[in-house]
Parts: C-alpha cells; structure tokens; sequence
C-alpha cells in the first residue's frame, strides 16, 4: 500500500501545486471571471468558505471605513515618526502596527467575546456594565477620545445602517446599542465606537447567516479573528502615510520639550 511520510507542516486554506493557485479550494481563474472582491478572498482565506454577497460587501465596508483615521491616532503617529526616522516601508508598517491592541483598534475580538456572553446570558445592560465595572475591565468597544454622544462616529452609523438594510438580524449589535445607552447616561464620551460595532456585527453575520455552526463561532470568538480586520484595513491607511512622508521629503521628528512636562 502507500507508505505516508510524516510532513512537518498541515496546511488548509491554499495551494499552489496545481495549475493554477486555490483559495480554499476555488482557483484564481474563477475569483477573477466571477469578479470576486476582497471580502471573498477574505472569506476563503480566513472562514474557508464562500459567503453570501452581504457578508463579503459588509467585510469590504470595514476594510473601507477602518482604512484610516488621520495622521493624529496612535498607529498612524509611530508609523510617522518612523518613517521621518528614515526607515523602510515595512519598518514604518509594523511600526503603526505594533499599537494595534486593547486600546486602540484591537478590541473588535473582545467586544464580541463580552457583548456575546452578556447576550447569551440574559444579562441587563446595567447589570453587564456594572459586573465588568466590578471586576475592574473596561467595557470593550465602548468609549472614544474624541467622538461623543453629540458626535458620533459615522462608521458606526454606516455600519449599522448597511447590517440594518442587509442582515437577516442584528440582534447583537441592538444589545450592543442599549449597552451604550446606559455607558452615555454615565458619560459622554462612552459612545459604541467602530470596534465595538463591528464586534457586535460580526456576530450577527455569523450568527444570522446560517453559514456557520456553534462550535464554529465559538472556534471564531475564541481564537480571534476580528483584530484581524482592523489590522488590514488601517495597514493601507499606514503605507499611505509613509509614502507621504517620504513624498513630503519629511526631516527627523523630534517632540517638541514645550509639550513635555519634565518632573521629578
Ligand atoms: N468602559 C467603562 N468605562 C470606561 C470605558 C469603557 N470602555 N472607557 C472609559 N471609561 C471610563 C472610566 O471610568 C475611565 O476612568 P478610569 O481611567 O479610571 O478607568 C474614564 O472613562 C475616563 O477614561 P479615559 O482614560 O479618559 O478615556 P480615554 O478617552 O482615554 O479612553 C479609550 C478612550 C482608550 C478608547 C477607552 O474608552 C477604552 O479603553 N475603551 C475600551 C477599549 C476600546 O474599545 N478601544 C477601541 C477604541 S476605537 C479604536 O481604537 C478604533
Ligand atoms: C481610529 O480609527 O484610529 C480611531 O477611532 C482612534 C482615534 O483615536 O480616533
């Protein structure tokens, strides 16, 4: 019979050995005559499955509304300096990269982890905000510096409106929402901001659209996809920025001591 050499490496999601590339399992020629987008080659690459046209398009938005937020927050700044320092695309890449975490950009996963689990369990929005108060966590995928309850952020509201239109449901990100109705009574600045939404959105698109088992979304939650989306998306805003640093022929960035508060 056939002896099977032991292989150091189990892969699932592509392959190359044939004529031509596939993506779990579709061949290139086929993404391209079917003009196919990102949003299914992510769905391929990431959930190993096509999704249907709403999913993808909702994938795209957020790679289209994360791409980037100014020169002032904090991955574009590192990439910035880094780029004034001199440095090479992908240094100044990861540079910005690197900030991506629970505070900014990276709290998509354990929006969904937390909203998921208040749902699940009945939980009141008084009583899901308080415990997290209690044990000392911020609520993830609330809060912002700078948009508020007066302003409020408009990929947020894109967002919802396109899942509102789209989703068969948005349950959710409607629990999401009274979340932060009770966060806003608190202060202000405790808005639904864009991590929180799409957190609360995405399981809903793996919840809704029958696409995915239990056991699957919770493989999902638990590993953790979503950051994955935010890193994506602002990577393009990022390179924009070291280009035009580099196009603006920008000198050494040194802080100005001004806006340091030197103190013993
Ligand atoms: N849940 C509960 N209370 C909060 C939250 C929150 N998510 N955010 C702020 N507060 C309250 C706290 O009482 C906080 O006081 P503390 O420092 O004693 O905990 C008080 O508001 C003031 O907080 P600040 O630190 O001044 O708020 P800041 O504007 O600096 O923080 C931030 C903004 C980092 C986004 C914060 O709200 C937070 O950590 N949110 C959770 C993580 C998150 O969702 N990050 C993604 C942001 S969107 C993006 O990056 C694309
Ligand atoms: C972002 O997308 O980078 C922001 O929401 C963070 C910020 O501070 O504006």
């Amino acid at each position: 019979g056939k002896v099977r050499a032991p292989t150091h490496i189990i892969s699932t999601i592509s392959d190359d050995r044939g004529e031509e590339p596939c993506y779990a399992g579709v061949p290139m020629s086929t993404i391209v005559e079917q003009g196919l987008g990102v949003g299914d080659v992510i769905s391929l690459l990431w959930f190993k499955r096509s999704l249907p046209r709403y999913c993808t398009q909702f994938i795209e938005i957020c790679i289209m509304l994360c791409a980037d937020h100014g020169p002032c927050v904090s991955g574009a700044h590192n990439t910035i300096v880094t780029a004034r320092a001199g440095k090479d695309l992908v240094s100044s890449l990861v540079s910005g990269l690197l900030t991506i975490g629970p505070r900014f950009g990276g709290a998509i996963d354990d929006a969904a982890r937390y909203f998921k689990d208040a749902y699940d369990r009945n939980l009141t929005p008084y009583e899901f905000v308080e415990s997290m108060k209690k044990k000392g966590i911020r609520v993830p995928g609330i809060g912002h510096r700078i948009k508020r309850g007066d302003n409020r952020d408009k990929r947020v509201e894109l967002l919802q409106k396109f899942a509102r239109t789209h989703f068969p449901s948005v349950k959710y990100m409607e629990y999401a929402v009274q979340v932060e109705t009770y966060t806003l009574s608190k202060a202000n600045n405790l808005v639904l901001n864009v991590d929180g939404a799409i957190g609360s959105l995405f399981l809903d698109l793996l919840s809704g659209s029958g696409m995915f088992t239990k056991q699957e979304i919770d493989e999902i939650i638990e590993i953790g996809y979503l950051n994955g989306l935010f890193v994506l998306a602002r990577s393009i805003g990022l390179i924009g920025h070291t280009f035009d640093q580099k196009r603006l022929k920008q000198p050494l960035y040194r802080h100005p001591w001004e806006d340091v508060l030197y103190t013993k």
